[in-house]
């Protein structure tokens, strides 16, 4: 068993690299660019897609350096995401501190994000391979779809648990498929080798999100850096409550119809108390293991190595994670 601490410590050298590659390549003239930029990316996020790339890239045996520049821009990516995310979501609180949008307000958010992602896909052109090109400019296409497809089931109880895993597979699997696809290509591996990577990432993030929509439920804002709770408030059906609205008593289940029509947090006491009656955590827990499962089966195609070993425990990390 390897803890979190000694996956960063196999690729430390990597990683110090990815995060100069970070610093330099987040410089603009313009101050507030600036201001905002280094606020969200040096306030401690886990670096968990950086960190799978560079994992997959090692365990394939990677030997150039197109690695660094591309687990840079894709924490880009994830950050920028990020920015519009509390946006959207209306958060004020992430990594602890004060969210962007709180304290420079919601339009310098989203204009530093496409900054991100702009910048991003200037350091994409650098790498100069038109199939890294293609995976990504694919990725960020449906990241956006999936944020606009959660927007349209926002206060939507009749949201059907396949409309729900639509919309993590593209907000947030995708990226990490990305992640680790693409140390496939710049491997240059196998088609099966290449697949086989990139369904990793994809059950992999699929288990991050229903891990991360059980916590906006059942953590607290210390522990997590967020603030509890923002999925009721702005009305989101996440699978607890798609759950919990399934296998409820009729009055559990209107209260569940009730809060996502309206949104806000009037009612969390009673949507808690029918999470817990229903299960609804578990088998949104076990439903991540599954997926987590699956992630490391894909495993089984490459070369045993500790960063083999590594890409197994963050399957693990992704669904026992308590931030
Ligand atoms: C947050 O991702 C957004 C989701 C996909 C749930 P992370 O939990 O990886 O964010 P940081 O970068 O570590 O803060
Ligand atoms: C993650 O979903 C969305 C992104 C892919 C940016 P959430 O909205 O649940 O993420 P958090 O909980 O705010 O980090
Ligand atoms: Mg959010
Ligand atoms: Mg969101
Ligand atoms: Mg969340």
């Amino acid at each position: 068993m390897m803890d979190i601490k000694e996956i960063y410590n196999l690729i430390a050298d990597d990683m110090d690299a990815v995060n100069n590659c970070i610093t330099e390549r987040l410089s603009s003239d313009v101050v507030l660019i600036n201001q905002i930029g280094h606020h969200i990316v040096n306030s401690g996020g886990k670096r968990l897609r950086p960190v799978l790339h560079l994992l997959a890239a090692r365990a394939l045996g990677y030997t150039g350096k197109h690695h660094i520049e591309l687990a840079a821009l894709i924490e880009f990516i994830h950050t920028a995401t990020l920015l519009h995310d509390d946006v959207v979501d209306a958060s004020e609180l992430r990594r602890g501190q004060d969210t962007a949008n709180s304290l420079w307000g919601n339009e310098a958010s989203v204009l530093v994000g496409d900054f991100l992602y702009s910048r991003a896909f200037q350091m994409m052109v650098k790498v100069n391979n038109m199939r890294v090109m293609e995976i990504l400019a694919d990725a960020t296409n449906t990241i956006a779809e999936g944020e606009v497809q959660q927007l349209l089931n926002v206060h939507d109880p009749d949201t059907t648990e396949e409309r729900y895993y639509q919309v993590i597979h593209n907000k947030t699997a995708k990226l990490f498929e990305s992640a680790t696809q693409l140390a496939a290509v710049i491997c240059g591996q196998s088609d099966t080798l290449e697949s086989a990577m990139a369904a990793y990432g994809i059950h992999l993030g699929t288990a991050f999100q229903l891990v991360d929509d059980c916590l906006d439920y059942n953590s607290s804002a210390d522990e997590i850096g967020k603030n509890i709770g923002d999925d009721l408030a702005e009305g989101k059906p996440t699978l607890p409550l798609i759950y919990g609205m399934r296998v409820g008593t009729p009055e559990q289940t209107a209260a569940i119809r009730k809060a996502i029509e309206s949104g806000g947090l009037e009612s969390i006491d009673e949507v808690l108390a029918t999470i817990k009656a229903t299960s609804a955590i578990e088998y949104t827990a076990a439903a991540a293991r599954a997926e987590a499962d699956k992630a490391i089966a894909c495993l089984a195609c490459i070369p045993d190595s500790p960063y083999r070993e590594a890409m197994h425990e963050l399957a693990e990390f992704a669904i026992n994670r308590k931030y």
